[in-house]
């Protein structure tokens, strides 16, 4: 593309005082991923070779966040406003040779095409700084563009500063900003801060930009749905059910059904295939893979799992980081913790643990069990209530089960204890030695009768 390798700046270094929050505002989730990490997801779609963090308020969390992402850091230490935080880019970004977008870090909507049409804009038009705008039914809030008689961009100024007329202007500034590395730096580097908050405005790069002989255009995003940028909870939770109904959308057009899409919550990177089906009320989060052919109840929560084709999870049920097999019917009401991995076929019915444990294929656990650090094979059935007994108050060991074995109604598994194939346990053994293959261990107390008990008790009379 013309012009050069495009750079990245985000202004992430505001204080985000309206969110009333702890965490920086660019760190809350909008559908599973903080807001900051989705303008770097798009600056990565668009290309940028080099992506920048303006990062002060809330630094070190920030810092966290990204770590382990292909991206720098600038500070701001002061937060003296948005002209002044893309700045500080300059120490990074100012020998660059090409173009850098400027971009407010509290967008989390931002399409990577509409961007993209900033680009070309300011490239077919040669024009020395090109910026973001949409027209709002409510533009509450954002700095209003003002065009001359001719209908060119004159200027932008924020709310506060408007006149009542201006006030009534709908065509807002997104703070989305374009210009070669050179330019942009040596009109943010004139920004003045005489206006009434003391604040250096990066929207006065319009002006300054005209004053100095260069030609400013306008992008316009189509969509102002997009545009949102958040500095509250309102918008927060706006931006949140407009990426929910995007998301649904996405899912729908790829062959999943919705049953309600306005109590689904899926977020982003989650894969599901076609046909499957997903209830009200049910909760996918990040970094979730389903199959195909799937029946998701409602109030199933996901989370970080891994799931087959063609598998049934009853209501009620919650798996983090668990893997589930083809043909797997789980629940209802059933809780797959980290490292569950269930191969085919597997039934894992109500109230039923599983931990850190494979269960092999074919593999039943009807009801009432907990399974944590156990490798149980194929075949097998953990009757009602039995219980892996992993952790002796000090350490966790694990339970091994051979294929076909059969573990009896709540009975216990002392850690470490194997029970070989094709094996048998009593209902309500408390099993400490390892059960050899094909045997029957029962260890439980014998059973004792007492005649008459309740005539010895209570005499021959009525005793009630
Ligand atoms: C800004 C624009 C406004 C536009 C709106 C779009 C300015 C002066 N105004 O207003 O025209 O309509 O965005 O959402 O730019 N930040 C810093 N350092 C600072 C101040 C801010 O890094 O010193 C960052 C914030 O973290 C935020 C972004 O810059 O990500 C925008 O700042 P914010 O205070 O939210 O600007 P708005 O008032 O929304
Ligand atoms: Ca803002």
């Amino acid at each position: 593309m013309a012009r050069g390798d495009l750079a990245l700046v985000l202004m992430a270094a505001g204080k985000g005082t309206r969110m009333r929050s702890r965490l920086p505002k660019v760190l809350h989730p909008v559908c599973g991923r903080p807001i900051l990490m989705h303008a770097l997801e798009l600056g990565r779609e668009l290309g940028a070779v080099r992506r920048v963090v303006v990062v002060g308020a809330g630094e070190s969390e920030v810092r966290a966040a990204v770590a382990g992402q292909d991206v720098e850091l600038v500070r701001q230490t002061e937060q003296l406003g948005t002209a002044h935080a893309a700045l500080q880019a300059r120490a990074l970004l100012g020998d660059h040779d090409g173009p850098v977008i400027v971009m407010n870090g509290d967008h989390p909507l931002y399409r990577a095409s509409t961007f993209q049409t900033l680009r070309e804009t300011w490239e077919a038009k040669k024009a020395g700084l090109a910026i973001l705008v949409t027209d709002m039914p409510n533009p509450e809030g954002y700095g209003r563009v003002l065009r001359d008689s001719s209908g060119r961009v004159a200027r932008v100024v924020e709310e506060h500063e408007c006149s009542d007329t201006l006030r009534r202007v709908r065509e807002v500034n997104l703070g989305g900003y374009i210009a070669d590395a050179r330019t942009l730096f040596e009109l943010l580097a004139s920004v003045r801060n005489d206006n009434a908050k003391g604040e250096y405005y990066i929207t006065d790069l319009v002006e300054i930009a005209l004053a100095t002989g260069r030609t400013v255009e306008t992008s316009n995003a189509s969509d102002w749905l997009e545009s949102i940028g958040i500095n509250t909870r309102q918008e927060l939770a706006r931006a949140q059910a407009l990426m929910r109904e995007r998301i649904a959308d996405q899912l729908m057009l790829a062959g999943v059904t919705l049953m309600d899409p306005e109590t689904t919550y899926v977020d982003v990177d989650v894969e599901i295939g076609e046909d499957t089906v997903l209830a009200a009320g049910v909760t996918i989060r990040v970094g979730t893979r389903i199959g195909s052919g799937c029946r998701i109840d409602p109030g199933v929560v996901i989370e970080q799992s891994v799931i087959g084709d063609r598998v049934h999870v009853k209501p009620g049920c919650f798996f983090e980081g668990a893997r589930v097999g083809n043909g797997c019917e789980i629940g209802p009401n059933a809780h797959l913790r980290p490292g569950a991995d269930l191969r085919e076929n597997v039934r894992v019915g109500n109230y039923v643990e599983i931990k850190n444990s494979v269960l092999g294929a074919g593999t039943k656990a009807d009801h009432l069990s907990y399974v944590g650090d156990a490798d149980v094979g194929a075949g097998v059935t953990i009757g009602c209530g039995a219980i892996t007994v992993n952790y002796d108050g000090a350490k966790k060991t694990r339970t091994t089960i051979g294929d076909r074995a059969f573990i009896g109604c709540n009975s216990n598994l002392i850690a470490p204890v194997t029970i070989e194939p094709e094996a048998y346990v009593a209902a309500g053994s408390t099993i400490t030695k390892s059960v050899p293959a094909g045997a029957l261990a029962v260890a439980r107390g014998q059973q004792r009768v007492i005649e008459g008990w309740r005539k010895k008790r209570f005499g021959a009379g009525d005793h009630e």
